[in-house]
């Protein structure tokens, strides 16, 4: 999906102050009625431009097969366009001491890129919002639940739009959406425990796709 210049103009200009890189657009079928909403880019994806690219990504196509969902069937966006880095320090040679590594986004990095999603979802217009882990749900729906408690719901509800940016403002819009909270792909690296939960909710969301 394309956007309009000034949208992408005034996003990099309010990121400016940030330390991100890269820019990645979303990818698939802006016709279909599933939108995939994560977090943010990772390394990979930040320098080839294209979401879910790296290991998260595998994990995600293993989650959508599960699901009979194909990539190119589907919209994957992210709330942030460009990958949020912080410095670390590293013993590898010729690194110079320090390497970057991926963090969340914070609010103000949401903010600054809140009108490109709210584009997208206007545009595109989905049925249906998976939002992938706990950044994605609430940027999406403005609430903090955690995520185990309403994993695979179908939740109908307006999503937030961005009212005041500078202030980070959001309000609900007319419509109201299907709204589905998975945990990100990449939660079950740093917390394998989930599995099962994550596997029940799958089957649970692949029930009422199908
Ligand atoms: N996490 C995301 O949210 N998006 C990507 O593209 C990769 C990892």
């Amino acid at each position: 999906m394309e956007f309009p210049d000034h949208l992408i103009e005034e996003a990099k200009i309010r990121m400016e102050p940030h330390d991100v890189e890269g820019f990645v657009l979303g990818q698939g079928d802006t016709n279909g009625e599933v939108m995939l909403v994560g977090e943010a880019p990772g390394e990979n994806e930040a320098v080839e431009g294209r979401p879910f690219i790296g290991r998260a990504g595998k994990e995600l196509d293993k989650q959508l097969t599960i699901l009979g969902l194909a990539r190119e069937d589907i919209y994957i966006t992210s709330v942030v366009r460009s990958r949020p880095y912080k410095w670390v320090k590293t013993n590898k040679k010729d690194s110079g001491g320090k390497r970057k590594a991926n963090r969340k986004p914070n609010q103000k990095e949401i903010n600054a890129h809140a009108p490109l999603l709210d584009y997208q979802i206007e545009t595109m217009n989905p049925k249906i919002i998976i939002t992938l882990g706990g950044v994605a749900f609430e940027r999406v729906t403005g609430r903090k639940d955690k995520i185990s408690e309403i994993i695979g719901q179908v939740l109908e509800m307006p999503v937030m739009k961005v009212k005041d940016i500078e202030a980070g403002v959001y309000e609900p819009s007319d419509q109201v959406y299907q709204v589905i909270p998975l945990y990100h792909p990449a939660a079950v690296f740093y917390n394998p425990k989930i599995k099962q939960t994550i596997d029940q909710s799958l089957d649970q969301v692949k029930r009422y796709l199908s």
